[in-house]
């Protein structure tokens, strides 16, 4: 029995030949996946990096309900180009909270990783409201009923605690928020404890003033509020070891 006639008949047997297919793709798999869920580098450690509190939360809500992802990634890569033009490359601890994660390939639009703080709300208001307002040959649709749709807050708690489920640190319990306070300081702790996040969200809303309008909690404030944060928790100039090395 030689090798050519053994391939033949793997391949006219449509059973085995998927068999043997699995077993090559599960092996490929696990020799490039399993290793990172053991390996410390995996997720690099970095200073910063906290869960949204409870308005930037609804924000991102609204950016996957109003599908932005469809034409914005949330991943820098670690190539030149792309970080001369939008900054450093993201890392995975950068969405360590985000579930799911952005990050996305499709970019009709530019990668929105590290937005924040790149434009003022106001820009961000009038570019939702009109785009073409403010950027004449843009093709992204107006959304102008974020700005005269309260957000709906009362299932603000309930959200949280279904992402505490899987995994992200929101406290439900004094010895909880204490863990946090430990990890993220005291005033982030605070914004990340459910049985007080409707008033801290109307809190930091109304502080911020994102849609320009005290009035009342819009869903522009949230989204607004989401963008601003985007890439923005991790201070870059502090960081000088391996990990952080310019993208060559
Ligand atoms: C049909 C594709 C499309 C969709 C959907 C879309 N955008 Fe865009 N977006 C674009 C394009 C194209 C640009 C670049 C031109 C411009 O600035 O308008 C852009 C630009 C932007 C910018 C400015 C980025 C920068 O660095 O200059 C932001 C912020 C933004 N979009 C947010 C959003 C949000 C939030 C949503 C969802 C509510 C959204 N986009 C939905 C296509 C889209």
């Amino acid at each position: 029995m030689n090798f050519n006639f053994k391939h033949e008949w793997v391949e006219t047997n449509i059973g085995l030949m998927a068999v043997l297919t699995m077993l090559a793709i599960s092996v490929g798999g696990l020799v490039e996946i399993a290793p990172l869920f053991f390996i410390d580098k995996t997720i690099e450690k970095v200073d910063g990096v906290r869960p949204y509190t409870p308005l930037e939360q609804r924000g991102r809500d609204i950016y996957q309900r109003e599908g932005c992802y469809t034409c914005h990634s949330q991943m820098i890569r670690p190539f030149r180009d792309e970080k001369l033009r939008y900054g450093h490359y993201s890392l995975a601890a950068e969405s360590q909270y985000d579930h799911p994660f952005q990050w996305g390939s499709k970019r009709t639009g530019p990668d929105l990783a590290r937005v924040g703080g790149k434009y003022s709300n106001e820009w961000h208001v009038q570019h939702l409201v009109a785009p073409r307002s403010m950027v004449p040959e843009s093709v992204m649709p107006n959304y102008p009923w974020l700005l005269s749709t309260p957000l709906d807050i009362s299932d603000t708690a309930d959200r949280m605690k279904a992402l505490r489920k899987v995994g992200v640190p929101y406290s439900l319990s004094q010895a909880e928020y204490d863990t946090n306070v430990g990890k993220f300081g005291e005033t982030v702790a605070k914004q990340l404890h459910i049985p007080d996040a409707q008033k801290n969200l109307v809190a930091q809303a109304n502080f911020g003033n994102y849609d320009g309008d005290r009035s009342g909690v819009s869903e522009m404030d949230a989204l607004v509020a989401y963008l601003q944060v985007l890439g923005t928790m991790v201070d870059f100039s502090k960081h000088t070891d391996d990990a952080f090395v310019d993208a060559r």
